[in-house]
């Protein structure tokens, strides 16, 4: 599938003004560690879906120092810019430039993986698709290994949308010391916008539930953004 994922410029923009910028990007990123450890304490296989420029696979293998991680992502431009991000764990890290709308069934043995995690990826998806990739991602984790998966998830009604959307704005404006007007302009005519899929966080928790995931949940949420997963 395409997306604008695959521009040098969105990934660049998304990168260099959006990517620090999420309103509490830092604390997602502490609650999926938290949540891992929780369920986890050393995994040895982490896979990273649409993992960007490693933001988050680079967290996990900072933290477990045994752990190798599986990056996929079907941007070139990020791919790229992963492998200068990972280059301190390039011993324990491969990175593919695929598609996680094919299956991802042949990256790893079913049973086989500690902890998958996802940033901001899987709601490219149409919602079919979604649920056949969390449940490809339950037949490759382990009995008792977690899936997180930090995402943009819909409002409940257009009003709430519309208060996530000028509260973003602010967060963007204050990270790059910029123009609000021209930060809105951008942020609702951004190319990416017509690649979102969004779907409500309590119907994919459910959707995690029906497939048999364990200690499903929301762990974190800001407006639209959430954190959630669930153990095999
Ligand atoms: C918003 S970026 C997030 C990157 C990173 N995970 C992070 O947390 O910063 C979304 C990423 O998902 C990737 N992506 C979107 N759809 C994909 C697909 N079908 N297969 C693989 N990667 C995909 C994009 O190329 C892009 O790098």
């Amino acid at each position: 599938m395409q997306t604008s994922w695959q521009r040098e410029d969105v990934t660049k923009h998304y990168l260099e003004q959006v990517r620090g910028g999420i309103p509490f990007g830092a604390e997602q990123a502490q609650i999926m560690l938290q949540v891992v450890n929780h369920f986890v304490k050393s995994p040895e296989l982490i896979i990273d879906l649409g993992c960007g420029n490693g933001f988050l696979a680079e967290i996990l293998l900072r933290t477990y120092k045994e752990a190798k991680a599986i990056c996929i992502d079907h941007s070139e431009p990020m791919i790229d810019q992963a492998k200068e991000n990972l280059t301190a764990y390039a011993d324990r890290c491969a990175l593919y430039v695929e598609d996680f709308s094919h299956s991802i069934l042949s990256f790893a043995k079913s049973d086989s993986v500690d902890c998958i995690v996802s940033g901001y990826a899987i709601h490219h998806l149409p919602h079919e698709e979604k649920k056949t990739l969390y449940k490809d991602i339950y037949k490759l984790l382990k009995r008792g290994g977690i899936f997180i998966n930090i995402e943009h998830t819909a409002s409940a009604t257009p009003s709430i949308e519309k208060l996530h959307d000028e509260l973003f704005i602010d967060h963007l404006t204050a990270y790059n010391k910029g123009n609000r007007e021209q930060i809105a302009a951008e942020y609702y005519n951004r190319p990416d916008k017509a690649d979102n899929i969004l779907e409500r966080v309590d119907i994919q928790v459910n959707w995690l539930r029906d497939i048999g995931f364990q200690h499903a949940d929301c762990y974190f949420k800001w407006m639209e953004l959430a954190v959630l997963g669930g153990v095999k």
